[in-house]
């Protein structure tokens, strides 16, 4: 089999931390592949106004698959503050890298699976009849739209006069011909067809595959007609006529955020736009374990980065030894295997993860609900080396 060229870009803080752990990981399953590092974060954009340099697109280009760790992203006033001074001053304006990168190489399927791992502590319980206590098990996972929606970047603080002229050409835009222009902020949320209809499909032939037994698209169509409407239409006439086995169910996003915590085991391949795609699968999440389980694959037609969905937790970075929990991240790497192929070594990693957790001598803080700090270690907790050695010893 040819040996792959990955870009791995740990970026900032925690990302720094917890990628070179996955990679211990896929070293010891035996998955070879050549790494190469791709400079990406905040001292990119300090130092070159640019947090995704284009050296880094190069090898992105070059080599079409990626690990990425996490990024620091501070709003367009700090942002600015903290350019060397040759760079203060010009306009420069903050991307946040990834982005960025999701929308130069058309990342636009973004996929975050939430499967609960038996003996977590952090797992969702509910109170059922009686006032027993019971953990459903979860397994959803959630096709998020990638590129597009509120997260599209067209998006102003007094919008040009064009702009103005065009939104007042829509009747409930009225209103707001009123405002003075210099008050007023306006994002876009834009939805194409080509791109939900990629979504819609990946979300069906997950569900084809590993025999979900239904797709929920999660949206709020009967506010947000026109884009989250077209979602829903294409997801209804898609299954039926090349998935009629798959029902489609909706929900609206404010009511599933309810519901996830009423029976999540209920659902199963969820697909949404980028905003409600990011939220619903935060909740999701939230029932599995947090942001220390919580992983995810951006895939395009030509390339594929593979991240967890946490950021770069500054508040950790400078710990020694690391407290962080590793799990998203070798997750993570499980994602990248299981879009290579090396779907049985995805597997050996998942289910040591799955022993480790279970056996439950070996906990992060986050899974002993411990504040994190310099003193979570001498509370219990192990280091985010000792935790990816316990992995190891279960491989
Ligand atoms: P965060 O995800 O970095 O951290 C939030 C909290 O979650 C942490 O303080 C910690 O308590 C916990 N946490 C995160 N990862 C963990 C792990 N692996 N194990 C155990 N606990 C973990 O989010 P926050 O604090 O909102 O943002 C920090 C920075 O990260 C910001 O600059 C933000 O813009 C950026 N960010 C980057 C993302 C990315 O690179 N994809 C995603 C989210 C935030
Ligand atoms: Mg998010």
């Amino acid at each position: 089999m040819a040996t792959h060229t990955i870009v791995t870009m740990p970026g900032d803080g925690i990302g720094k931390v917890v990628l070179p752990e996955s990679l211990r990981v896929l070293d010891k399953v035996g998955f070879k592949a050549n790494y190469v590092h791709g400079d990406i974060g905040w001292e990119f954009w300090c130092q070159e106004a640019n947090a995704l340099p284009d050296r880094t697109v190069k090898l992105l280009e070059e080599h079409k698959l990626g690990l990425f760790g996490a990024i620091t992203s501070k709003p367009k006033k700090a942002a600015e503050a903290e350019l060397i001074p040759e760079l203060q001053g010009k306009g420069m304006v903050y991307r946040s890298p990834i982005v960025g990168m999701r929308q130069r190489f058309n990342l636009d399927i973004c996929v975050r699976p939430c499967r609960s791992f038996s003996g977590n502590p952090l797992n969702f319980i509910r109170r059922g009849k009686g006032g027993v206590v019971e953990e459903p098990k979860v397994d959803a996972i959630i096709f998020r739209q990638n590129t597009e929606c509120l997260y599209c970047g067209v998006e102003w603080t007094n919008p040009p006069e064009a702009v103005r002229n065009a939104l007042a050409t829509h009747k409930q835009f009225a209103p707001y011909t009123k405002v003075k222009p210099e008050d007023l902020a306006i994002s876009l949320r834009i939805f194409t067809r080509p791109a939900c209809e990629r979504i819609v499909r990946a979300a069906f032939e997950h569900a084809k595959q590993f025999g979900y037994r239904s797709l929920t698209v999660c949206e709020k169509p009967n506010v947000i007609r026109e884009t989250s409407g077209m979602m829903l239409e294409i997801a209804r006439s898609m299954g039926k006529a090349e998935y009629p086995g798959i029902p489609v169910y909706d929900t609206n996003i404010d009511a599933q955020m309810m519901w996830l915590t009423k029976n999540p085991e209920d659902y199963g391949v969820i697909v949404a736009g980028n905003m409600f795609g990011d939220i619903v699968s935060d909740g999701f999440a939230g029932l599995v374990g947090g942001l220390g389980f919580a992983c995810s694959a951006n895939i395009g037609a030509n390339c594929a980065v593979f991240e967890p969905t946490h950021g770069s937790a500054p508040k950790y970075e400078k710990l020694s030894p690391s407290i962080v929990n590793p799990i998203a991240m070798i997750l993570s790497a499980c994602m990248m295997l299981d879009h290579l192929g090396e779907k049985e070594k995805a597997e050996r990693i998942r289910t040591a993860i799955a022993a480790v957790v279970k056996e439950g001598k070996v906990r992060c803080y986050d899974m002993l609900k411990l504040p994190g700090g310099p003193d979570a270690i001498a509370q219990g907790a192990a280091s985010t080396p000792q935790m990816t050695d316990a992995i190891l010893a279960k491989l």
